[in-house]
């Protein structure tokens, strides 16, 4: 089959489309012929060689994919051939075909597009359990978001608007994206080149800080974090773009009552991906498919175009999500 493959650990230019072995559907896992996947951040640090996939998955880039089941392995029930799926995996995700664990395959609903649809795994997947199952946001507290223009941030926006509609968001953003996340429906936006997240936070919440955090710059923004958050709340950590040492006043901490949160979706074993995919089926997905929250597609390349699909989002030229169109 046709599989993005990776001459050495690099930049974008040593990404290219060449053959790798079909695989096949083991017990109680899905084969799918793959429509579409998009692109993550963390396919860029595992090009880069710095995010290895777990073991037993794929080697192959990509952690999610939409497309129609080819095949089912022994002990799967839920699905058969034909049926149009999306799915998280633990890799593979940029090829013709790729493997998933039935417990972590959905159905796309009708008005939903295979581009679409390839968007919401790792993304909308990884905002919901991190800012909600693991964040506990409640009616009226202050959530605050970093990144606003990047997959997992917009989802975020999008399910604490729809999910906690009395809730006040306050999201970080860049400059020149600034605008989109206020049209996005951020209660607050700020403008992380220009201003003090933490300095604009006491302002907005008068002084009490945010109940949640969820972040991805880590180190950098540990402080600030730490600062910025309410006697109480949760700063969950879900990246590391800004590095992965800091200092930490652990007496404030205490004091202050909060609690640091670190997170991954990948490594999970796979029973609890299945429980976490499956929580998020029965209370995310109908927002979907009532057309509430609509996937953010930003741009779409084809498969042999992704070399040039990394360096769009390595720029921070996205808005939401980076699709492949295989
Ligand atoms: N733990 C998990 O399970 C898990 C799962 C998926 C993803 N992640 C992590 O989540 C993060 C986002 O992934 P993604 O796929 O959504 O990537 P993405 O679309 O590239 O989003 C990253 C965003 O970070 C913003 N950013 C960069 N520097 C920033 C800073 N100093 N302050 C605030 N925002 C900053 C970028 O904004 P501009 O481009 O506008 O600068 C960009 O919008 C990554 O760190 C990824 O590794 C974790």
């Amino acid at each position: 089959m046709k599989a993005v493959l990776l001459e050495e650990f690099g930049d974008a230019g040593k990404l290219y489309l060449g053959e790798a072995p079909q695989p096949e559907a083991g017990p109680g896992q899905v084969l799918i012929k793959v429509a579409a996947t998009s692109v993550n951040r963390p396919d860029i640090i595992q090009r880069q060689g710095n995010y290895p996939p777990p073991k037993g998955d794929s080697e192959i880039l990509g952690l999610e994919v939409a497309g129609t089941v080819e095949a089912v392995g022994t002990d799967v029930s839920d699905f058969a051939t034909g049926d149009k799926v999306f799915a998280l995996v633990g890799g593979g995700g940029y090829a013709e075909y790729a493997v998933a664990y039935a417990g972590h395959v959905m159905r796309i609903p009708d008005n939903l597009s295979f581009q679409q649809a390839a968007c919401i795994c790792e993304t909308y997947i990884t905002a919901y359990l991190n800012t909600f199952s693991l964040g506990r946001p409640e009616a009226g507290d202050f959530i605050l978001l970093h990144g606003g223009g990047g997959g997992v941030n917009t989802a975020a926006l999008q399910l604490c608007q729809a999910l906690l509609p009395d809730a006040q968001t306050i999201v970080t953003a860049s400059t020149h994206k600034v605008a989109r996340v206020a049209e996005l429906g951020a209660s607050h936006v700020i403008d992380y080149k220009t201003r003090s997240f933490a300095e604009e936070v006491k302002s907005i919440t008068g002084g009490k800080g945010v109940n949640v955090i969820l972040d991805h710059i880590g180190a950098a923004y540990l402080a600030d974090n730490m600062k910025s958050l309410a006697v109480g709340g949760r700063l969950v950590v879900i990246g590391i773009m800004g590095g992965i040492k800091a200092e930490l006043n652990i007496a404030v901490m205490m004091v202050k009552r909060q609690q640091i949160i670190g997170s991954v979706l990948r490594s999970r074993p796979v029973a609890e991906k299945s429980a976490i995919i499956a929580d998020f089926n029965a209370t995310v997905m109908p927002l979907f498919a009532s057309g509430k929250i609509e996937p953010l597609v930003s741009n779409s390349f084809p498969l042999e175009q992704v070399a040039k699909a990394h360096r769009a989002m390595e720029n921070g030229e996205h808005f939401g999500k980076i699709v492949l169109t295989v």
